[in-house]
């Protein structure tokens, strides 16, 4: 008695309520994602449900729709289950050109990939929500409050550890920032992390990142 459990930023309080029609499409969709990561990628898959929840979580505080932002939460990661290679080799196959080798970027492939299977396998998506899961791994220039929520939520969902960087992220959620400045805090955090790591850095990341950083600027 007497301890009162801190909440955290994608702690969510109470569930919005749901048609019969979308319950059941979010029963499909999560009952898919199972299917297809319980048993190879089971860590992949309640980070996927758990990325729904805040990502659900914080459409309610910034007033975008939970529904599409839980199913674009549950739906994210959904080429995640390919090794980097094949994944690659799918890429290629789609034709996506990023004018610079994939393999380089192979990582941040998953996002657009999975949009493009996703519309196939699921024709009922909204283009919204094909957009949001496309843009979560490289985010864009005009990211919108959805994009923005599913993009934030990947990065700070409950299991993910309390870096300074993801900290940081979900200070300003509690705090009640706009969620613009969420989501600037999440994605430069995400650059610094892979500047301060060693690793290749996407110039269509650091174009996306001027852009953003000029138009913040301005409008100061
Ligand atoms: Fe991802
Ligand atoms: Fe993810």
């Amino acid at each position: 008695l007497g301890h009162k459990k801190k909440r955290h930023a994608c702690e969510n309080r109470g569930r919005p309520s749901y048609s019969e029609e979308q319950r059941a499409a979010l029963k499909r969709y999560e009952g898919e994602l199972r299917e297809r990561m319980e048993f190879s990628k089971p860590k992949r898959l309640a980070h996927s449900l758990s990325v729904a929840d805040c990502a659900e979580r914080l459409a309610l505080a910034y007033d975008v729709d939970p529904f599409e932002a839980r199913v674009a939460g549950i739906l994210h990661d959904w080429d995640k289950v390919y090794p980097m290679r094949v994944e690659v080799a799918r890429a290629r196959e789609q034709g996506i050109d990023l004018g610079v080798d994939l393999e380089l970027v192979a990582p941040l492939l998953h996002g657009m990939t999975a949009a493009t299977g996703l519309r196939r396998r699921f024709p009922e998506l909204s283009e919204t929500v094909l957009t949001a899961v496309s843009r979560h791994t490289m985010a864009a220039r005009n990211m919108t409050p959805l994009d923005m929520v599913v993009f934030v939520a990947d990065g700070i969902e409950p299991l993910r550890p309390n870096t300074d960087g993801i900290a940081a992220v979900r200070k300003l959620v509690d705090e009640g920032a706009a969620l613009e400045d969420v989501f600037w805090s999440s994605f430069s955090g995400g650059l610094e992390y892979v500047i301060r790591t060693g690793r290749y850095l996407y110039p269509g990341t650091v174009d996306i990142y001027n852009d953003m950083a000029l138009a913040r600027q301005a409008s100061k």
